[in-house]
């Protein structure tokens, strides 16, 4: 989790993380961290976590894979296994049957459980729990939760009115030509129906490291000269370049630098997110098994050796160190 100086790079983003973890708040609150695969979502969201923990939070917590996309309530038996024997005497019977049926811990009746139901079930464990603790749902990798769950965590959200409750999600978004994503469609977005239920949320995106902050996530032996290099092969990204900079002696194998298509990355803030699903493009079921497989690139290495980032070119080239991604990959481009 940590870079390898022991602390985490991204000391902004990082602070509003811990702030928006560790807070109890009078009114829900959601933040989700938005970035594409590699930039640090994930570091982030369990350093969220163990903040939220030490501070007394209830943790109800789920980390959906691709694979599981599909298998309806495999994200709400996350997030409520732990927690369900400690509320179950707070849900009504009908509703407590239904979420039991949903994740599997009774078998079904005649007529399976209603969505309404399971809603109602979800609403009133989220309020046992409030009436115990101050609750963090966190869910990474948010954009292949499975659509039963969201459902219901939607429902459930939009009816707690009150209450120390907060939403920290990691979401991943497009990167058309990173060699992790290459070829798979893109993310969901229909978790955004989670932020539009809350009465108040934010997106924080990701964007890419510069070059101190490369440095400083790579081992102090990595020269200035070498952490420029990784800075500019990895774009930025911090899996690439921890990646790139444990090749860098590796000369007989030298990795590619990390190659993307520019593509449009607008931040939305909170405010537009206040939508109902309707808006929403239809979800998806990503298939990412073949994801790593892959190598593109559209720059030959090394991107020095093109003048990518040569001062002598800045006048027509992007700036170093790039605000965005998509800026970032002008380099690709041109
Ligand atoms: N802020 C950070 N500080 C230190 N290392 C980081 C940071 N962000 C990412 N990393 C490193 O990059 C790797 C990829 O990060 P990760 O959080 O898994 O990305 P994502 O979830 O966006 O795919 C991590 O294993 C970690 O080593
Ligand atoms: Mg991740």
């Amino acid at each position: 989790m940590a870079a390898a100086s022991g602390g985490l790079v991204r000391s902004a983003e990082w602070q509003r993380v811990r702030d928006f973890a560790q807070e109890v708040r009078a009114a829900p609150a959601a933040l989700a961290i938005q970035g594409e695969a590699g930039a640090g979502k994930s570091t982030l969201w369990r350093a969220g976590l163990e903040v939220a923990a030490a501070a007394g939070h209830r943790l109800l917590r789920s980390e959906p894979s691709a694979s599981e996309t599909d298998l309806s309530f495999a994200g709400l038996s996350d997030l409520l296994a732990e927690v369900l024997p400690l509320v179950a005497a707070r849900i009504p019977g009908p509703q407590l049957e239904a979420l039991e049926v949903a994740l599997l811990l009774r078998p079904a009746g005649e007529e399976p459980p209603t969505a309404h139901a399971i809603g109602l079930a979800m609403l009133a464990a989220l309020r046992g729990c409030l009436s115990q603790h101050p609750v963090l749902i966190a869910v990474d990798d948010v954009q292949w939760l499975d659509d039963a769950t969201l459902e219901a965590m939607t429902f459930a959200l939009r009816r707690v009115s009150g209450g120390p409750l907060s939403l920290l999600v990691a979401a991943r978004t497009e990167a058309v030509a990173d060699p992790l994503t290459v070829g798979a469609p893109p993310p969901s977005r229909a978790w955004q129906e989670l932020l539009a239920a809350m009465p108040e949320a934010a997106v924080m995106d990701l964007v890419p490291l510069d070059m101190w902050q490369v440095q400083n996530l790579l081992p102090p032996d990595v020269t200035a000269a070498q952490a420029r290099q990784v800075a500019r092969q990895s774009r930025g990204n911090p899996f690439w370049a921890l990646q790139i900079s444990a090749s860098l002696e590796d000369a007989e194998n030298p990795l590619p630098p990390l190659a993307r298509t520019p593509g449009p990355r607008t931040r939305q803030p909170a405010s537009s997110l206040r939508r109902r699903s309707s808006s929403l493009p239809a979800r998806t079921s990503p298939d990412w098994s073949a994801a790593g497989s892959a190598r593109v690139s559209c720059c030959s290495w090394p991107a020095t050796s093109r003048g990518h980032w040569n001062s002598s070119r800045s006048s027509t080239r992007a700036s170093w160190p790039p605000r965005t991604w998509s800026e970032c990959c002008r380099c690709c481009s041109t």
